[in-house]
């Protein structure tokens, strides 16, 4: 029932050149069954809307600032982003939690503004190694989410990401079995706190997913789907991983 996604985070890396592989992309996955959405950097948002339209691939921010509009200098809002032709916006990655210390509260008012600007909101949670190592990731987790999720969400605008901090940028994955824990715990608690809905809510799987590992991930219950980072910057890495996950 829920469509399966394969997100790309760009993170900080491509210039208009890069955006040739949204070409290779569009044109190997016509008419896929998945969602495809890639994140650039914020001044490639129009360019890479622009030439997505009409295609299979859509276009998504990397982070939202909660406000509308304002005195806030290097920020932009869900108004822009919706402006540029993106239709997503990921918040709470673990780079922007540690780097500028955004709270789950930070998070969730990002969510919102994300969704009340019609996109749909990626949100990320994910526990550290000692966290993982003290036998505390489910708590720490199903804390980030409650936290971290609007009261509004839906299947429709939103998007829950795990992403063991550990695992983003190392090639170290969790076991299949500690992914579908996770992603059982989350599924748990998305269906108690939204009732049937929470079911559609769509969870994805992100750190170090590589054509390599995808076709296992994708096999792992409750995993809808993959945030990727590194292996998103190329068409030759990233579209197997959308094959992947369109087989599974
Ligand atoms: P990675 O990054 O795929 O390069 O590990 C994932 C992410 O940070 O979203």
């Amino acid at each position: 029932m829920r469509r399966k996604m394969a997100a790309g985070n760009w993170k900080m890396n491509g210039t208009q050149a890069s955006l040739e592989v949204l070409d290779r992309l569009k044109t190997a996955h016509v008419d896929s069954s998945c969602d495809i959405v890639i994140c650039p950097p914020n001044p490639l948002l129009i360019p890479a809307a622009d030439r997505c339209t009409g295609s299979s691939v859509a276009i998504g921010a990397q982070d939202c600032h909660a406000e509308f509009k304002g005195a806030f200098t290097g920020d932009t809002s869900a108004e822009m982003i919706a402006d540029s032709g993106a239709t997503y916006a990921i918040v709470g990655h673990s780079e922007r939690r540690e780097a500028y210390g955004d709270t789950d509260a930070q998070v969730c008012a990002k969510a919102n503004a994300v969704q009340n600007g019609g996109l749909v909101a990626i949100v990320c949670i994910g526990e550290s190694l000692t966290q993982r190592e003290a036998g505390e990731a489910l708590p720490v987790l199903k804390s980030q989410l409650a936290g971290s999720v609007p009261a509004g969400s839906n299947g429709a605008n939103l998007v829950v990401a795990y992403e063991p901090i550990w695992a983003i940028g190392t090639g170290k994955i969790p076991t299949l079995d500690q992914i579908a824990e996770v992603h059982m715990a989350l599924r748990e608690e998305l269906v108690g706190r939204f009732g049937a809905e929470g079911g559609n809510i769509r969870l994805l799987y992100g750190g170090s997913v590589k054509p390599g590992n995808a076709a296992d991930i994708f096999a792992t219950s409750d995993v809808d789907g993959a945030l990727v980072g590194g292996a998103s910057l190329k068409a030759e890495d990233f579209s197997p991983i959308i094959d992947a996950l369109a087989t599974s």
